[in-house]
């Protein structure tokens, strides 16, 4: 396996190109089920967990060719050889956003196996409200040995949906379902994160009408069976990684520019940073930073889109080890969602958990030591902290980093890290 070794860093400078969105990857990918034609998809992110998805779908038939370095990460997928229509617990139980082909593929064909995604390390991860909602739009769904087997004999039908909870692949997973039902399907409560926006976004495009997106409430105009023709289209910018490099430039004190990324959709994150302390320069496709030498303490609560998004608390949570005081994060949307702590504690970090709000005392200096990344974003955090560390840092256990972030010790080296990938 391989690991990190990250050594302290003097302040970092240049500029990083963000990669396209893992979390708008993912469902855009999904969305390729409900198409007649080969979907060109580009800016897709190099990452694992879009490789996953590409081999589930090939795994059910569909053609996929990826030319990920020759031009700008580009993939073909094409459906109409897509046969299977049962996605396997050995796929599933790597990604459980696997659980995106349940929607389109039970519109298109009528019935689908997926095993269920179960758990992870952030939390129970239910699927529930997904399943509620297909039963409501006129499916049938019998969980057996770990297995949703959903048929829908009259396919899909147009119905009013009301999530209790905002899901944001809950609303990925139904409004592709929606596409190809009859009639008219309204979602009320609906996730309105940038990846969901897109998605509606490229089936609007496509042929299914839909109005209210980047709203609360969808209203998806199904075409009845009816498959759609989608132009090439490209990937947003990913919020998340943008984010991260955004903390790794407040918590070196470096000046750095991201470049191929919209501030658009880091509202609550740029904030949080000016709170902090830095100060920002923004343009249409580009955002650089000029952090504070004296980090402020912050409270943070995570919340859905737009409010500040949980995909970020763990990074977060490693710059406010270095604020000049104590921060408050309180973690609202998963049951475990603070692994990280354990091992920044294990650097030197002062934080305090009780329940679902962490308390970091700052000011702390961090010493490098053997840490052991345990999901994805916790992963993010470690590399971070290793940033200001004294002396050197291994990140172990960074196929979860590998999950998410595209090339992420080329972009810090570009800048002046010192960071390489070794073998253990
Ligand atoms: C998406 O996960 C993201 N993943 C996550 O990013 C992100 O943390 C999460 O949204 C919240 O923003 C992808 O988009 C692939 P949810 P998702 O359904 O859709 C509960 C990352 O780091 N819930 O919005 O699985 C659930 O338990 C990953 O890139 C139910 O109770 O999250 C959670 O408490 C991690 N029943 C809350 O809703 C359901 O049927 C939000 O979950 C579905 C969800």
């Amino acid at each position: 396996m391989d690991y990190l070794q990250i050594k302290k860093a003097s302040p970092l400078h240049g500029e990083i190109k963000i990669s396209g969105a893992k979390n708008a990857s993912l469902p855009l990918i999904a969305m390729a089920i409900l198409a007649k034609n080969s979907v060109e998809i580009r800016n897709l992110p190099n990452v694992a967990d879009i490789k996953t998805l590409l081999k589930l779908l090939s795994n059910l038939g569909a053609k996929c060719s990826s030319a990920w370095a020759e031009n700008n990460n580009v993939t073909t997928i094409d459906t109409s050889s897509l046969t299977q229509t049962k996605a396997t617990y050995d796929i599933v139980r790597t990604m459980r956003a696997s659980i995106l082909v349940l929607g389109p593929i039970l519109a298109r064909f009528g019935h689908c196996e997926v095993s269920l995604p179960g758990g992870c390390a952030i939390g129970q991860r239910p699927v529930d409200l997904h399943l509620k909602a297909l039963e409501q739009m006129g499916a049938v769904i019998n969980i057996e040995a770990g297995y949703i087997h959903a048929i829908a004999p009259n396919g899909l039908k147009g119905c009013d949906i009301i999530f209790d909870k905002i899901t944001v692949t809950g609303t990925a997973n139904i409004v592709m379902a929606a596409a190809l039902a009859d009639g008219i399907t309204t979602i009320t409560n609906a996730a309105r994160e940038p990846e969901v926006v897109q998605l509606c976004e490229i089936l609007n495009a496509s042929g299914v009408q839909i109005d209210g997106i980047a709203t609360a409430v969808l209203k998806i105009h199904g075409t009845n069976g009816r498959l759609l023709h989608i132009e090439p289209f490209s990937i947003i910018p990913d919020r998340i990684e943008a984010g991260t490099y955004l903390c790794a430039a407040a918590i070196t004190r470096s000046e750095l520019t991201l470049t191929d990324v919209n501030a658009g959709h880091l509202g609550a994150v740029i904030s949080k940073l000016q709170e902090m302390g830095s100060k920002f320069t923004i343009t249409d496709n580009t955002i650089t930073i000029h952090p504070s030498e004296v980090i402020k303490p912050v409270k943070i609560v995570t919340q859905e889109y737009p409010a500040f998004p949980t995909d970020m608390q763990a990074q977060f949570l490693a710059l406010a080890t270095q604020a000049d005081g104590t921060s408050i994060i309180e973690e609202r949307l998963f049951e475990n969602r603070f692994m990280h702590v354990s091992e920044l504690q294990r650097m030197g970090a002062n934080i305090s958990l009780n329940g679902h709000v962490a308390t970091i005392n700052g000011g702390t200096k961090l010493s490098g030591t053997d840490v052991m990344a345990t999901d994805l974003r916790a992963s993010s955090a470690l590399v971070l902290a290793a940033l200001v560390a004294d002396g050197i840092t291994d990140v172990h256990r960074i196929y979860h980093l590998d999950r998410g972030y595209d090339s992420l010790e080329q972009k810090l080296q570009n800048v002046g890290a010192d960071i390489k990938r070794l073998k253990e």
